[in-house]
């Protein structure tokens, strides 16, 4: 049975037809071609599919979309401002904070939560935020790394950062920004898709 959909992604209202049994990581990815958000565990243990609901960071896996209707839901498509990485993307991609990438854009949507609550977090507030974002690389430290430059950027308001249009950091290709493999891609890098470090993350109502 399909339902109807009123959804807002990302500042953007969505009005979708869609299975009734679908979660939310399967209507961003396959309903709304929102592929920036991965499929990991789907058991909510993994942190890789985290978007943002409200703000607050939200396991797409477990979350029915039709209780979201109303719900500002951001995924890591609406992260960048046009051409203008969010600091937290720039920082990423300059530190080399992304490995393969898959669980990049679960982690960025965290740390941005984070950073929304706590401007200037500690080192071990970065990590227990992140400790519900598995990283299959075990690249932590850059991560870690990456959120502290990120905020010190944003606290001296210098952040949003580096832009590029190729191939590269905003790219469509392999790049930081870009659709395949980059930090704000849909693919696999920074804000691609993954496993990553972790967060206290809830369910949907
Ligand atoms: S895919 Fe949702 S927590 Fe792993
Ligand atoms: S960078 Fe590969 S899973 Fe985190």
């Amino acid at each position: 049975m399909k339902v109807r959909l009123r959804l807002t992604v990302n500042g953007e209202a969505r009005d979708i037809l869609v299975v009734s049994h679908k979660t939310l990581l399967e209507v961003l990815r396959e309903d709304l071609a929102l592929t920036g958000t991965k499929h990991g565990c789907e058991l909510g243990e993994c942190g890789t599919c985290t978007v943002l609901v409200d703000g607050a960071p939200v396991l797409s896996c477990l979350a029915l979309p039709a209780e979201l209707e109303g719900r500002s839901i951001a995924t890591v498509e609406g992260m960048a401002d046009g051409a203008h990485l969010h600091p937290l993307q720039q920082a990423f991609a300059e530190l080399g904070a992304a490995q393969c990438g898959y669980c990049t854009p679960g982690v960025l949507l965290t740390a941005q939560a984070l950073l929304a609550e706590c401007p200037s977090p500690t080192r071990d507030e970065i990590r227990e935020a992140l400790a519900g974002n598995l990283c299959r690389c075990t690249g932590y430290t850059k991560i870690l790394d990456a959120v502290e430059l990120a905020a010190l950027r944003m606290g001296a308001g210098t952040g949003a950062g580096v832009v590029s249009t190729g191939a590269g950091v905003a790219g469509t290709g392999a790049g930081v920004a870009g659709t395949g493999a980059g930090v704000a891609g849909t693919g696999a890098g920074v804000a691609g898709t993954g496993a990553g470090v972790a967060t206290a993350r809830v369910p949907a109502p």
